[in-house]
């Protein structure tokens, strides 16, 4: 049956495909969702099993689909591609899932110009650079995921040691979503507090800023180690992304996308604190940082930017 609404396509189909789309229908936040995968017969399969939830969520037209059916999409979300083994960095993936996005974006903006484009493939800030570059897209609509999840991350860390929910805190993590990410402490807060000023209204110690970072940035590693893959959470982010351009909130998220003069960065995809709304990547707010975060963030785009040479970019 064809229903008008919200289409949504996600390219790549695996672990965090899949767990996207269950979040996605899960949400409701869309009436079309097609998968697409080089291994067709995945998609299928997923889209099968997705269906018979069919009496549990709102009416949504899920199936297994090719590039042509991308035309229309709101939303294309690129998933596709290799993940880290145990003891991978996200780098390590780059040549790989760079010659799977040369391949695939020129065929999906061919069949839908208009969509916003949201990176979640590794190494994230990388690929949404040479996306950019492949599509000549505007940068608005061609970004990543980003430092999102990391954020997430950041905040359930100082939930567990602060005891507060985590949606009350308001804490970024910045620059590479890898190993070179910046925990934006100097603006971190809970009730209009700084963290110095919050922490003793409960008698607590101050935090341990390096453990919590370190906790942080080598989250994904951890799970890896132990099941393999990350899914879950990285699924909801990208949920939540949807959310922010399908409603548009103008919410701000720290998705990733193309620095030009900023904070003496130039060129490159990071991740900054942005209004995301119906436009996509909407604005990138310069927050301030402190000397230190500052450097690593200058440091973040210099590793980024790395990585876009070894690209070929
Ligand atoms: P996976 O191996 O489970 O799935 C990848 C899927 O991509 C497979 O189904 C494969 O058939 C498909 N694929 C490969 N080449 C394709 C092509 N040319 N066209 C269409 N589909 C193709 O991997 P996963 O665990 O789902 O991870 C996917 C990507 O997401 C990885 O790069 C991973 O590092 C990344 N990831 C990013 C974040 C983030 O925060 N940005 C979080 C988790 C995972
Ligand atoms: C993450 C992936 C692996 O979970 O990038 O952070």
């Amino acid at each position: 049956m064809q229903r008008s609404g919200v289409k949504i396509t996600i390219v790549g189909t695996g672990m965090v495909g899949a767990s996207t789309a269950f979040a996605i229908m899960a949400g409701g936040l869309a009436s079309d969702l097609v998968l697409v995968d080089i291994d067709h017969k995945k998609a299928e399969g997923e889209a099968m099993d997705l269906g018979d939830a069919a009496a549990f969520i709102k009416p949504l037209n899920i199936y297994a689909g090719t590039y042509e059916d991308v035309k229309d999409s709101q939303i294309v979300i690129f998933t596709a591609g290799a993940n880290q083994k145990p003891g991978e960095t996200r780098l390590d993936l780059l040549h790989k899932n760079v010659a799977i996005l040369k391949d695939s974006m020129p065929r999906l903006v061919k069949h839908c110009p208009d969509a916003v484009y949201l990176m979640v493939s590794n190494p994230v800030d990388v690929l949404t650079y040479v996306a950019l570059k492949i599509t000549g897209l505007p940068a608005n609509r061609v970004f990543g995921s980003g430092t999102v999840l990391d954020t997430s991350r950041f905040k359930d860390e100082l939930s567990s040691y602060c005891g507060v929910d985590p949606r009350n805190i308001h804490a970024y993590i910045i620059g590479e979503h890898g190993d070179s990410e910046v925990a934006l402490w100097s603006t971190a807060s809970i009730a209009g507090m700084g963290l110095s000023q919050f922490t003793p209204l409960l008698g607590l110690a101050p935090v341990d800023r390096q453990e919590i970072a370190r906790r942080v940035r080598t989250a994904a590693y951890e799970i890896i180690q132990r099941k393999g893959a990350t899914y879950y959470a990285i699924a909801l982010s990208i949920k939540r992304i949807c959310e922010a351009i399908l409603r548009d909130e103008n919410s701000i998220l720290t998705v990733s996308g193309l620095i030009n003069g900023l904070y003496g960065i130039n060129d490159v995809c990071l991740s900054l604190p942005c209004i995301v709304n119906g436009n996509g990547r909407d604005k990138v707010l310069t927050v301030p940082l402190s000397v230190e975060e500052e450097e690593g963030l200058r440091n973040s785009a210099q590793v980024l930017k790395q990585a876009v040479r070894q690209a070929g970019f």
